[in-house]
């Protein structure tokens, strides 16, 4: 826990609460040219099929009915790229993320597509810049963890939701399966820091991630933290032995 109200953490080292968003920012800047492959190699392909069940359980309308997303922390579009294609004409999505070069490298994806049904939004998690119920589903994929005050994003995310609608947040999770946890411990502070370093130059960035992932709160204790913020019917799904969860609730 940090020393106090005023800290937090950013990764295993204790920070002004503060200073956490800019050190953020640095790692997110550093990596944005390279953050989709790095992805690809560093899950070996896994978070495709995390994203798949995300994507599966926000559901958009196969028809053209009006559905809007809001996808917080979206940084390169992936979510939003992926909603868009499983729902119909009528659905839409908003990117929302505090980091220009993650958005620009998410802009030229969408130009590359041609599709003119993903908006591009700089703004920070804990002050969205949206109007209130203005959304049929919020989500926000390994993002959460990142910012400073999780308990005012979920409460901003909650405020943004019109009744009825869903919030959703993939994000890393605790591996509790014997075996698989030393495992995933080697992994993740040997291989990952080596191939941050091989494909982005930059080791620090990726051993950042590897340790904001052991200092996340297990997952009891984020659905308890969701459930604080106002939502309702809330689960959460471990996948791949822990390595992720899917958490859900519900603005009713
Ligand atoms: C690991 S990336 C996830 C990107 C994307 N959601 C995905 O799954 O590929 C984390 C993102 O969180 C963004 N982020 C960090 N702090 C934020 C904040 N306070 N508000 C909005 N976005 C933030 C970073 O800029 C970065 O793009």
């Amino acid at each position: 826990m940090p020393a106090s109200a005023t800290e937090t953490h950013f990764g295993f080292r204790e920070v002004p609460l503060e200073d956490k968003q800019a050190l953020v920012d640095g790692v997110f800047h550093s990596v944005a040219g390279r953050y989709d492959l790095m992805n690809d190699l560093m899950s070996v392909g896994l978070h495709r099929a995390w994203k798949d069940a995300l994507v599966t359980a926000v559901n958009p309308p196969k028809n053209d009915r009006p559905f809007a997303l809001l996808d917080v922390a979206g940084g390169t579009g992936d979510i939003a790229f992926r909603v868009i294609e499983a729902g119909g004409a009528g659905t839409r999505a908003t990117v929302v993320d505090i980091n220009g070069g993650m958005l620009a490298v998410g802009r030229q994806r969408a130009e590359k597509r041609g599709s003119g049904a993903v908006t591009f939004t700089e703004g920070n998690a804990e002050a969205l810049p949206f109007a209130d119920r203005s959304f049929d589903a919020v989500t926000i994929a390994f993002g959460i963890r990142n910012v400073p005050r999780i308990a005012r994003a979920l409460e901003e995310a909650h405020r943004v939701l019109r009744l009825g609608g869903r919030f959703l947040c993939l994000e890393f999770s605790s591996v509790d399966v014997p075996g698989l946890d030393a495992l995933y411990d080697l992994y993740s502070f040997n291989v990952i820091p080596a191939l941050g370093r091989a494909v982005t130059g930059d080791a620090e960035a990726y051993r950042y991630l590897v340790e904001s992932i052991r200092r996340f709160p297990r997952p009891k204790a984020f659905a308890a933290m969701i459930e604080t913020a106002g939502f309702r019917r809330v689960s959460f799904t471990p996948m791949t032995g822990g390595v992720v969860a899917l958490h859900s609730g519900w603005r009713l």
